[in-house]
């Protein structure tokens, strides 16, 4: 990155890095994540909605190059299930990954590969988690105003959406009049 580049402004508003480019992701396109297909079906036939969206900076891949991308997930849900993001593992197993949670509230679904154990954790303002390597992790809005976050990873982690298409994470977040819970997929489905 050129020296004068290296300042990156983060528009909170509309949740976009200056100057970057953005990705949308409708509910089209996110077909098979959520637990509750007919619940899916209902809500596309009302209209395809805009999910979220990342706004990313990748300046290059020398080896020691660092990515970042701002995230903004929209309220929703579909049945119980809040609006999440497609969720990934890396392609590169062991790349770690830094999330700041910049506004609203959130929460975050980590599924280690090696163990299979399932956690979550709070997204919220001023709010920093390191995600380890070989760990899945999709994000999910938890509030009622679209949450915002600043995730940072290595240039060469890759992101591996297919594992994930494949056999989808082992747990689902879900509202219930105490606050958001994380339960089995299975549990959720019956
Ligand atoms: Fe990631």
């Amino acid at each position: 990155m050129h020296i004068e580049n290296i300042v990156k402004k983060l528009n909170l508003n509309d949740g976009c890095i200056e100057g970057a480019a953005v990705k949308i992701r409708k509910l089209s396109e996110l077909q098979e994540c959520f637990a509750d297909e007919t619940a899916y079906a209902a809500a596309l036939a009302e209209g395809d909605k805009v999910v979220y969206s990342v706004s990313s900076i990748e300046p290059g891949d020398n080896g020691g190059d660092l990515h970042f991308g701002l995230g903004m997930i929209m309220p929703g849900r579909i049945g119980d299930e809040y609006y999440l993001t497609k969720g990934h593992f890396h392609e590169k197993r062991e790349a770690a990954e830094i999330y700041i949670g910049l506004k609203g509230k959130g929460a975050m679904l980590l599924e280690d590969e090696l163990s299979g154990d399932s956690r979550t954790v709070e997204i919220k303002e001023n709010t920093v988690i390191y995600v380890p390597g070989n760990t899945a992790h999709r994000t999910y809005n938890t509030g009622s105003e679209p949450v915002m976050y600043l995730g940072i990873y290595p240039a060469d982690a890759g992101h591996d959406y297919e594992a994930i298409k494949c056999k989808n994470f082992n747990c689902v977040v879900t509202a219930t009049e105490a606050g958001p819970e994380m339960k089995k997929r299975s549990d959720y489905q019956k």
